[in-house]
């Protein structure tokens, strides 16, 4: 049996998981939108990441014995001033979900609870490989400047990214 404000907690990440889904599907509407298809391609196969990770804790919720309670998702962002400034808000949001994990792992040992501190290891792994990935991306923007041919090499590049994977290699 799962305790009370652990449950709370891991039906809290649900929703930021939900909505980093969100937030993502919202960038590679905007990426459509800019005819950069590659992206908008990176982009989707993170809102499939995003939805694995919910359903990842709504699984060990149930597991655990626990009642999932499901919260309203907020609107996410629609539109950036660039390519370059969705990539930054996503790496920073990743940062902003390693910080939530963390706190999470700390509720953890705070209550002993040694079952959910092994299930986090994986999202604090997890979370590493995520900033990295979003980071690299930022970089290759930050390379390019207003290269308009290296964008299109880039864009053509996300665009093999598999299911999975986190960049285009
Ligand atoms: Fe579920 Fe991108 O962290």
């Amino acid at each position: 049996m799962i305790l009370e404000k652990m449950e709370k907690a891991l039906n809290d990440q649900i929703n930021a998981e939900f909505f980093s889904a969100y937030l993502y599907l919202s960038m590679a509407a905007y990426f459509e939108d800019q005819n950069l298809s590659g992206c908008a391609h990176w982009m989707e196969l993170q809102y499939n990441e995003e939805s694995e990770h919910a359903m990842k804790i709504y699984k060990y919720i149930n597991d655990r014995g626990g009642r999932v309670q499901l919260n309203v998702i907020e609107t996410p962002q629609a539109q950036w001033k660039s390519p370059l400034t969705a990539f930054e808000a996503a790496y920073k949001h990743e940062q902003y979900i390693t910080g939530r994990i963390n706190d999470l792992m700390k509720l953890a040992l705070e209550l002993n609870d040694f079952t959910t501190q092994s299930f986090l290891q994986w999202y604090l792994n997890e979370q590493v490989e995520e900033e990295a990935n979003v980071d690299e991306i930022v970089q290759s923007f930050h390379m390019m400047g207003n290269d308009k041919r290296a964008m299109f090499m880039l864009d053509r590049e996300l665009k093999q990214r598999q299911a999975g994977s986190g960049s285009g290699d």
